[in-house]
Order: C-alpha cells, then sequence, then structure tokens
C-alpha cells in the first residue's frame, strides 16, 4: 500500500479550474487578449503571476508592463475568481473525492494537498473538507511551482514519508510532470492527450477509485 496521497486542488477535488479559467478570460477581454480553453491547459497548475505572463506573451503590445502594472492585472484576476468562488460549497466537490478520501483514511494513509493557489486553504474551507487533510502545501510554502517537484517533495517531507510510497493525483500536465520528478507514483485525471506521461490516467473523478489506484500503485511499484 501507498503511505500517502497528495491531491492537487483546483480540477481535482473541486471543480474550481473552470472559475480560474473564466477569471483569466474576463481579465483577456478587459486587455484585449483572446484565450481559449486550448490555451488555458497551459495554465493550469502554474502560479497567478506564470499564467499571466503567459497571457500577456500572446500580444506584443503588453511586453514590457511595469513590475506594478502586472500586480494590479493579477490582482483584478483574483478579484474576479473571489467573486466567482463567493459561495462554492460542498456541492463544488468533484464527484468520487469524498469517498475517496473516507476510503484513504480508513486504511491510515496519510494525506496531503498540493496546491498552486493562494487561496486553496480558503476553497478547503468553503468545501468543508479540511479535516481530511494532515498538511497543506500551497503557493505560500513553496519557493519553486510546479512542474519543480517542491510542492509534492515538501508534502512527503512534512508527512515523513519517503517519495516512492506516495501517491499524487493531478489534472494539470505541469503538475503530473512535477510528481514524475519526485519519483512518485503519478496518477492524471482528465485527457490522455495532455496528461499522457502520468502513470496512470481516469477521465474523470469518479474514476478515481481507491482499490484501483493501489492496485496501480502496487504494480509500479514491483
Ligand atoms: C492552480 C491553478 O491550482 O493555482 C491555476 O491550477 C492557478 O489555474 C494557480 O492560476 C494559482 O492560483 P491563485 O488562487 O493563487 O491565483
Ligand atoms: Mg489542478
Amino acid at each position: 500500500y501507498p503511505k500517502a496521497f497528495i491531491f492537487d486542488l483546483d480540477g481535482v477535488i473541486t471543480d474550481t479550474s473552470e472559475f480560474h479559467y473564466l477569471a483569466w478570460k474576463k481579465l483577456a477581454d478587459e486587455i484585449g487578449i483572446k484565450i481559449d480553453r486550448e490555451f488555458n491547459e497551459k495554465l493550469k497548475g502554474i502560479s497567478r503571476m506564470e499564467s499571466l505572463d503567459l497571457i500577456l506573451a500572446l500580444s506584443p503590445s503588453n511586453n514590457n508592463l511595469s513590475a506594478d502594472e502586472k500586480e494590479r492585472l493579477a490582482s483584478k484576476k483574483n478579484e474576479h475568481y473571489q467573486e466567482l468562488i463567493q459561495s462554492i460549497n460542498a456541492t463544488n466537490i468533484l464527484p468520487g473525492i469524498e469517498v475517496l478520501l473516507k476510503e484513504i483514511r480508513r486504511n491510515n494513509i496519510k494525506i496531503a494537498l498540493g496546491s498552486a493557489s493562494k487561496n486553496a486553504t480558503e476553497v478547503l474551507k468553503q468545501l468543508g473538507i479540511t479535516e481530511y487533510f494532515d498538511f497543506v502545501v500551497d503557493a505560500s510554502t513553496v519557493t519553486k511551482g510546479k512542474p519543480d517537484p517542491e510542492t509534492f517533495t515538501t508534502a512527503a517531507d512534512r508527512l515523513h514519508i519517503p517519495y516512492e510510497a506516495c501517491v499524487g493525483v493531478e489534472d494539470a500536465k505541469a503538475g503530473v510532470e512535477a510528481i514524475n520528478k519526485a519519483e512518485m507514483f503519478s496518477v492524471g485525471v482528465g485527457e490522455i492527450k495532455h496528461l499522457g506521461d502520468a502513470k496512470y490516467v481516469v477521465q474523470d473523478t469518479s474514476e478515481l477509485v481507491f482499490e484501483e489506484i493501489v492496485k496501480r500503485y502496487n504494480d509500479w511499484n514491483l
């Protein structure tokens, strides 16, 4: 059995990745840049400022914005985002997730969150699932975001679990890369064309079944 599960938040535990996308789209509209869902795949899992840089790079006229101006745009996106997540609650937990968390707990396996979001703690609170997590890694905990492995290795270190005994669950390409670099067992949630590097890919969270993940983990760990 694995000894810890480390979950990404946005797009794995909850449907907030859609709200991140809508908030970025609104900001991009305001500054005259078009973004779509395909482009949004690149924004998944990376920090707020890195996302802004990728969006600004789409339009040469925004090439030399001052640091202050970029801060202002990033804050504005976060205001749009916070407005969208104002009313989230337990109904925003994705299918299968709470059953999975219970099953992991029942088997005395540790659970951590490994998120790039500064809003992670607040989102967990609103969903009402804070108590499942033995440790929360968010944007304030690490110096190098995904695809660097630091998010996942920090969680494992704090739980005192060896990396090869950890399962990481991600919906972002950058996140899967981070888990693989940490030499943990990576589970991808979403389309195989984005998550092909994951050791095990499921299409959506309803397919995240404890026994199946453990079976795949054991095969990998042989
Ligand atoms: C990640 C999301 O979890 O957090 C990204 O996948 C988001 O889309 C990033 O940009 C940072 O979130 P926040 O809440 O700090 O702006
Ligand atoms: Mg995610």
